[in-house]
């Protein structure tokens, strides 16, 4: 795929991330990471594309590999090694590929870390740890990834900081809701063409991300169940009128199905064994083993390819069941990932928590929250933006909150 259709796309995605653009006003003539080597391991679309020409042109050397087979874009991809950013990525990789790009982008010896989902910071402590003498720290994208650092942290087996930038406010009340909220729907919607009205959704997972698939399932009108292991949680999907029943339960009642846990096997082939005829399965989690792939293929022996990103299995008894993008994130192998403005937050906060880890070295190895600092200076950067105002408390107001006499 040529290059010209990569730039069009990083153009239209610079267009609409005023944070990131202002940043990059503010730091260009400080060059703050001349000298450092920065290795990316994220995916490979244009918003993606657009935060590694950014790093580069704020003075670092760049490689960058995608965090998922499916959702490197070629054009893209492309485009972006035009620049002279280090690509190690192409569309549909196998996983013996997928991991020499990762690898390959390990071998930079970098001194900063962007991570999605703990693939390349987990290669640098199990398998190439020599390759991570250099590391200053890293950054991770996702709550899949920072659940594997934090175990990792726990075993006392992490050799560098690791800033939590999914736990940033700016970063998971936005992209994980309202990002993977959209996303998820564009994805489901372009790969079948198919009215979510009137559907019966199930939704796998009432965290942040299952929160907004569920919310937006709802608003284009369909029925929405959720399936919980956390009391919280499906207390919370009850107030927000979804019902809440177990897997078992919702298999045979669904028409599609979105798993956004975070664990692994949560469809399987006892929930295959009674879906409808023509039950629709996509998985939203990081990895692709939400939805059992094995199980599917073990039930139905094989599958066809019905229409771009659509596999059909049919059990034994002639029911069908379709698996979207191969089981893997639904709204980046059929999509194009989270909105532009969504990203434009996530990546200012990776911006600003690579630029924090290289004003503090020496950091002693564990997982850092982002400061409240920078959180709040991303959903600023954005207010003015949008060219939204904020009403300022006066001194009297201030004096009030923060003393506890009346
Ligand atoms: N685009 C780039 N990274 C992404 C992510 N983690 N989720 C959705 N879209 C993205």
């Amino acid at each position: 795929m040529d290059s010209a259709s990569g730039r069009k796309k990083i153009e239209w995605v610079r267009a609409h991330m005023p944070v990131l653009n202002t940043l990059r006003d503010e730091l260009i003539d400080k060059a703050p990471f001349r000298g450092m080597r920065i290795a990316i391991c994220l995916h490979l679309e244009a918003k993606t594309a657009y935060l590694a020409m950014l790093l580069a042109d704020l003075g670092a050397e760049v490689a960058i590999a995608g965090s998922n087979p499916l959702s490197t874009q070629d054009d893209v991809a492309r485009a972006l090694a035009e620049t002279g950013v280090e690509v190690h990525s192409h569309h549909g990789s196998t996983d013996e590929e997928y991991r020499a790009y990762v690898e390959a982008v390990a071998e930079t010896r970098p001194h900063l870390i962007i991570d999605d989902g703990g693939d390349l910071i987990g290669l640098l402590h199990d398998g190439r740890p020599e390759l991570a003498e250099d590391v200053i720290g890293g950054a991770e994208e996702t709550t899949t990834g920072l659940m594997r650092l934090r175990a990792l942290s726990a075993e006392g087996r992490l050799s560098f900081p690791v800033m939590a930038v999914n736990d940033a406010l700016s970063k998971y009340l936005f992209d994980n809701r309202y990002g993977t909220g959209q996303s998820v729907w564009d994805g489901i919607v372009r790969a079948t063409n198919l009215v979510v009205a009137g559907k019966h959704v199930v939704v796998a997972g009432y965290g942040w991300c299952g929160k907004g698939v569920a919310l937006r399932a709802r608003g284009m009108g369909a029925r929405v169940t959720v399936t919980e292991v956390d009391p919280v949680a499906a207390n919370e999907a009850i107030m927000d009128g979804c019902r809440v029943t177990t897997m078992d339960e919702a298999a045979p009642e669904g028409d599609l199905f979105v798993t956004v846990t975070g664990c692994r096997d949560v469809v399987a082939r006892r929930h295959m064994e009674v879906m409808k005829d023509g039950a629709i399965l996509a998985n939203a989690g990081h990895f692709d083993v939400e939805v059992s792939v094995a199980d599917l293929d073990q039930l139905c022996g094989g599958y066809d390819v019905v229409r771009d990103g659509i596999r059909r299995y049919t059990r034994p008894d002639g029911g069908r069941l379709y698996l979207l993008g191969e089981g893997r994130l639904v709204n980046l192998a059929c999509a194009d990932g989270h909105p532009a403005e969504i990203m434009d937050m996530s990546f200012a906060l990776q911006l600003l928590a690579l630029k924090y880890l290289k004003d503090n070295p020496g950091l002693p190895p564990a997982v850092y929250p982002v400061g409240d600092d920078i959180d709040r200076r991303v959903a600023s950067l954005r207010l003015q933006g949008l060219g939204v105002p904020l009403d300022a408390l006066t001194p009297e107001q201030a004096d009030y909150l923060s003393s506890w006499k009346m």
